[in-house]
């Protein structure tokens, strides 16, 4: 049934945003355009495009509160909907269109109904009665994804595309969006809020979350990040204020990474103890998997490999040893003699010197200040991104840790407590307070500083604990980044059973 908007409420122009509106959720199966899309391999997929799909039925801001959505040719109603948000650094953004480079290109070339929401964020604004009010802080970016899974849901037979079926995809803090629809689902924390705004009375849990280095559990991030980096070259260089810090964060990971109580697959309790070993084979599969598809990898960042390489064909062709490719020796018995020094390097990657490793990954790119995320006020430090999410509605950040609150003589407000654990998923997993996601693929770069190891692989391992399907791998050489190794991605999404 075709459902008209109500405009209630003129629409006013405003600062950063468009106050807007009380309407009614509609979908019109008749206002599609069609549209053809050239993917960067020349492959064409023609498409019908559905924009400017209001989410929520009080809109308080036009520029990002509605979605958009981009049905391939022979989608069905049971083809999955691949839901890709454009958060980054908390900020707000604005309902993407497809583009053939990213995820969203290759999921409507691989059929899949792909839906593009919206959502408010740390520095969103609205003007009301010539006052202007910061509406996107934290939990505000996820109730608005959450309103556009429930509108997927409610329109699920207008539409093409199984809303049982909604694959949720983000990187970094969209990341931690992407985690946080997978861990969220249907949990009641949220229900008065979402109510308020007007989202659709459905259920918002979801099939899949794909996280691509996620920037959450923000109350353990500081900790987890100092004890990781705090002996590095670059920590030690910080002046005697920052290595404090560092050093009185780094102290307070072990406490919290034991009471998570976390199992490795074969049953080992992982702890403070064994935590920076589970790194570094994790580091080690992750290099294995690329030196296996013919990856370099490099012996000065802290590898060793084993000494007899795989077998090597003989050259042809008359080529002489001093114009043999550098690195390359033939085999043994072989036709002819290594170069001078060059090393053999064998098949297998057999140890890693994380203190060499970490120091490489910190070389690469700067650390961030200590604390890394709640900063603001410590040790002279001014609010990150994390203290502005945090923020109020005149747009004071704020201190969301125990740790840096009581730097600044305060504590953590019940207001900021009561938003931190909305916008994390770590508590709600296993809680029986949510309808968690079944289905799991978390990726953060091997050299990917943003936040440290332990974030992502805490999050990959509760799930694993609680059941779940967790694909997870730190990518090596990879930074801080999303969307890459799409035929990886989207061969495993296909493999799902539904
Ligand atoms: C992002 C990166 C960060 O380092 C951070 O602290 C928060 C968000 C981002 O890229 O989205």
């Amino acid at each position: 049934m075709k459902k008209s908007i109500i405009l209630l409420a003129l629409v006013t122009s405003i600062t950063t945003g468009m106050q807007a509106a009380s309407t009614q959720l509609q979908f019109d199966p008749s206002q599609g355009v069609e549209r053809t899309l050239t993917m960067p391999t020349g492959q064409t997929v023609r498409y019908t495009a559905y924009e400017k799909l209001w989410y929520v039925t009080h809109v308080e801001d036009t520029t990002y509160q509605y979605m958009n959505v981009y049905v391939p040719e022979g989608a069905t109603q049971h083809s999955a909907i691949f839901l890709k948000n454009n958060v980054g650094g908390y900020m707000p953004s604005r309902p993407g269109t497809i583009s053939a480079g990213d995820a969203t290109g290759m999921a409507l070339l691989r059929g899949y109904v792909v839906a593009i929401p919206g959502a408010r964020g740390r520095t969103s604004s609205v003007t009301i009665k010539k006052k202007q009010v910061y509406n996107g802080k934290a939990p505000a970016g996820l109730l608005d994804l959450k309103a556009a899974v429930r509108y997927l849901r409610h329109f699920d037979k207008e539409m093409p595309g199984d809303a049982e079926h909604i694959i949720s995809d983000g990187t970094s803090a969209g990341g931690a969006m992407s985690a946080l629809l997978g861990a969220s689902g249907n949990n009641p924390a949220y229900e008065p809020l979402l109510e308020k705004m007007g989202a659709a009375q459905e259920r918002d849990d979801i099939f899949a979350a794909v996280c691509y280095c996620p920037i959450t559990d923000l109350a353990h991030a500081d900790m987890a990040y100092e004890w990781l980096y705090g002996n590095t070259a670059s920590r030690q260089a910080d002046d005697e204020a920052h290595r404090q810090v560092s050093k009185e964060e780094a102290a307070l990971f072990p406490a919290y990474v034991n009471s998570l109580g976390l199992k490795l697959k074969d049953g080992t309790p992982l702890t403070a103890d064994n935590y920076l070993d589970f790194i570094k084979s994790e580091i080690m599969r992750a290099a294995q998997i690329a030196k296996d598809a013919g990856a370099t990898i490099p012996d000065s960042i802290g590898f060793t490999f084993s000494t007899e390489g795989g077998t090597f064909a003989p050259l042809n062709g008359g080529m002489k040893p001093d114009k043999m490719p550098a690195g390359m020796t033939p085999p043994k018995g072989g036709m002819m003699p290594p170069r001078g020094g060059s090393k053999r390097v064998g098949e297998y990657i057999t140890d890693l010197d994380m203190t060499k490793y970490l120091n490489y990954v910190a070389q690469t790119t700067p650390l961030k200040t200590a604390p890394a995320f709640d900063a603001l006020g410590v040790a002279g430090n001014e609010a990150s991104g994390e203290n502005d999410e945090f923020g109020d509605a005149s747009n004071n950040p704020a201190n969301f840790t125990p740790y840096s609150a009581s730097k600044n003589g305060t504590t953590v407000s019940e207001t900021v407590k009561a938003n931190e654990l909305l916008l994390n998923p770590m508590q709600q997993i296993g809680s029986g307070q949510a309808t968690v996601a079944p289905h799991w693929y978390i990726r953060h770069g091997a050299i990917d500083r943003d936040t440290a190891f332990p974030i992502p692989l805490n999050l990959a391992l509760k799930l694993q604990n609680a059941g779940k399907d967790v694909n997870y791998l730190l990518a090596w050489n990879r930074p801080h980044s999303g969307d890459y190794a799409l035929h990886e991605l989207f061969d495993w999404l296909d493999s799902l059973p539904k």
